[in-house]
C-alpha cells in the first residue's frame, strides 16, 4: 500500500509538557550518539497525543533526536501502526482479517464496522469519532476474532460485543479490553487443564489488561500524566501519576486480587549548582570520556558548563547531581543513570575502572 502524508497538515506540533518530559526521559535510555533509537516510542507518543501522525509531529521528533527529517519519515511511512491520515477522534479499530480471525468471524466484524462506522476503511464516521481498517494478523490468534485500538486488544469478539464496544466508546466509556467472552487470557474455553494452581494467585485481569486498567493507559488520548516514567535513573521526581478513574469492572468477575502498586509522586529533589571553573587548571582537562556514559558531545557540554576534572565530579552532592542531571540538555539524567560520581572518585584518586581501562587500551570508540 502506498503510504503518503495527508494533504492537509496542521501548522505545528508540540508535545504537552508532561509528554515532553516523558519523551526526554525515553531518550536517556540510549547511549550517546544513539538517540535516534528512540524514534519509534516518540512517534508513537505523538500519535497517541494527536490521534494520527502529522508532518509537523514527525519533524518535531526528528529535531528532538537530531535526525534528518527523511529518516524519521522513513520510519513513519514504513510501519503500519503509524496513522498518516486523520482517524476517528475516539477510536480507530484495526480489525484482524487473517486466517484464525477470518475463520472465527472477522468478516462479520467488518460488516458491523461498515454499518456502524463507515462503509469504507479509513473513512470517518459521521460524528468523526470512529474509523476502521482491516489488518494482518496481530498475534492474538488464540483469541480470534479480535480488533486493536491503540495499545489495547479487544478479543474473542462477536458481532454483538463488537457493536456494544463501539456504542460504549461513543457514550464516553472505556470498555475493559482483553477477552470479551469471560476468558482470562488464551486458556482453553472450557477452563485450565494444567497448571491449575496458577488460577489462585492471579490478578483480576491478565497482565496486559491489568496494566491498561490500573494505570489508565487505554484508548483515550495520552497527555503524559497517565503513565509512570520507566526511567528509574531519573529519580521519582519525574514520575507523573494522574487521578485516573478506573473503568467500572464487571460484577460477575471473581473478587479483585490486590492491584499492582501505583507509583507515588515523590517530592521534587532539591537542586544545587556545583562549583564550576572558567577553564581547565594548568595541565589541562582530564579525559572525562574515561567515565562510562560520557562521550565527546557530553564532554564538550560538561566543559561548557565549567566541569573539566574528575575531582570536580567526584565532589558533587546529591543536590548537585540533580542540578547537573537537569541541565545536561539532550542528556538529562545521565549522571545518576551511569553513576558518574563513583567512577570519578576512583579516577580522581588515580585508580582505574573497568571502563577507563578499555578507554586506555583504545577499545572504546
Ligand atoms: S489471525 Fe487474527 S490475530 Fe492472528
Amino acid at each position: 500500500m502506498l503510504r503518503r502524508l495527508y494533504h492537509d497538515q496542521p501548522e505545528s506540533f508540540a508535545f504537552t509538557p508532561a509528554n515532553q518530559a516523558w519523551a526526554e526521559a525515553q531518550i536517556t535510555k540510549y547511549p550517546e550518539g544513539r538517540q535516534a533509537s528512540a524514534v519509534i516510542p516518540l512517534l508513537w507518543r505523538a500519535q497517541e497525543q494527536e490521534g494520527w501522525l502529522t508532518r509537523p509531529a514527525i519533524e518535531y521528533v526528528a529535531d528532538m533526536l537530531g535526525m534528518a527529517y527523511m529518516r524519521a519519515l522513513e520510519v513513519a511511512t514504513f510501519y503500519f501502526m503509524f496513522q498518516l491520515h486523520p482517524v476517528g477522534s475516539v477510536a480507530h479499530f484495526q480489525i484482524c482479517g487473517t486466517l484464525s480471525c477470518m475463520l472465527m468471524g472477522a468478516e462479520d466484524l467488518v460488516a458491523v464496522a461498515k454499518e456502524k462506522i463507515a462503509p469504507a476503511p479509513f473513512q470517518l464516521s459521521a460524528d468523526g469519532k470512529f474509523s476502521w481498517e482491516e489488518v494482518e494478523c496481530l498475534g492474538s490468534c488464540a483469541n480470534a476474532p479480535m480488533a486493536q485500538v491503540g495499545k489495547d486488544y479487544y478479543e474473542d469478539l462477536t458481532t454483538e460485543s463488537f457493536a456494544s464496544i463501539i456504542d460504549r466508546l461513543s457514550a464516553g466509556e472505556v470498555p475493559v479490553p482483553g477477552p470479551q467472552n469471560g476468558r482470562y487470557a488464551a486458556e482453553p474455553l472450557g477452563g485450565l487443564t494444567s497448571l491449575t494452581d496458577y488460577e489462585s494467585g492471579r490478578t483480576q485481569y491478565n497482565a496486559s489488561v491489568e496494566l491498561a486498567t490500573t494505570i489508565g493507559d487505554t484508548v483515550k488520548r495520552i497527555d503524559g500524566n497517565e503513565v509512570p516514567l520507566t526511567t528509574p535513573w531519573l529519580g521519582a521526581r519525574k514520575v507523573h501519576v494522574s487521578a485516573h478513574k478506573e473503568p467500572a469492572k464487571p460484577a460477575a468477575k471473581p473478587a479483585a486480587k490486590p492491584a499492582a502498586p501505583k507509583a507515588e509522586a515523590a517530592a521534587p529533589v532539591a537542586q544545587a549548582k556545583p562549583a564550576t571553573l572558567a577553564a581547565a587548571r594548568d595541565g589541562g582537562a582530564d579525559n572525562l570520556k574515561a567515565i562510562k556514559g560520557v562521550g565527546p558531545k557530553l564532554e564538550t557540554l560538561l566543559h561548557s558548563l565549567g566541569f573539566f576534572h574528575f575531582d570536580q565530579i567526584a565532589a558533587w552532592t546529591a543536590e548537585e547531581v540533580a542540578w547537573v542531571d537537569e541541565n545536561l540538555e539532550g542528556f538529562k539524567g545521565r549522571v545518576s543513570r551511569d553513576g558518574w560520581v563513583d567512577q570519578a572518585k576512583t579516577l580522581a584518586a588515580g585508580g582505574e575502572t573497568e571502563f577507563s581501562k578499555k578507554v586506555k587500551k583504545g577499545d572504546v570508540y
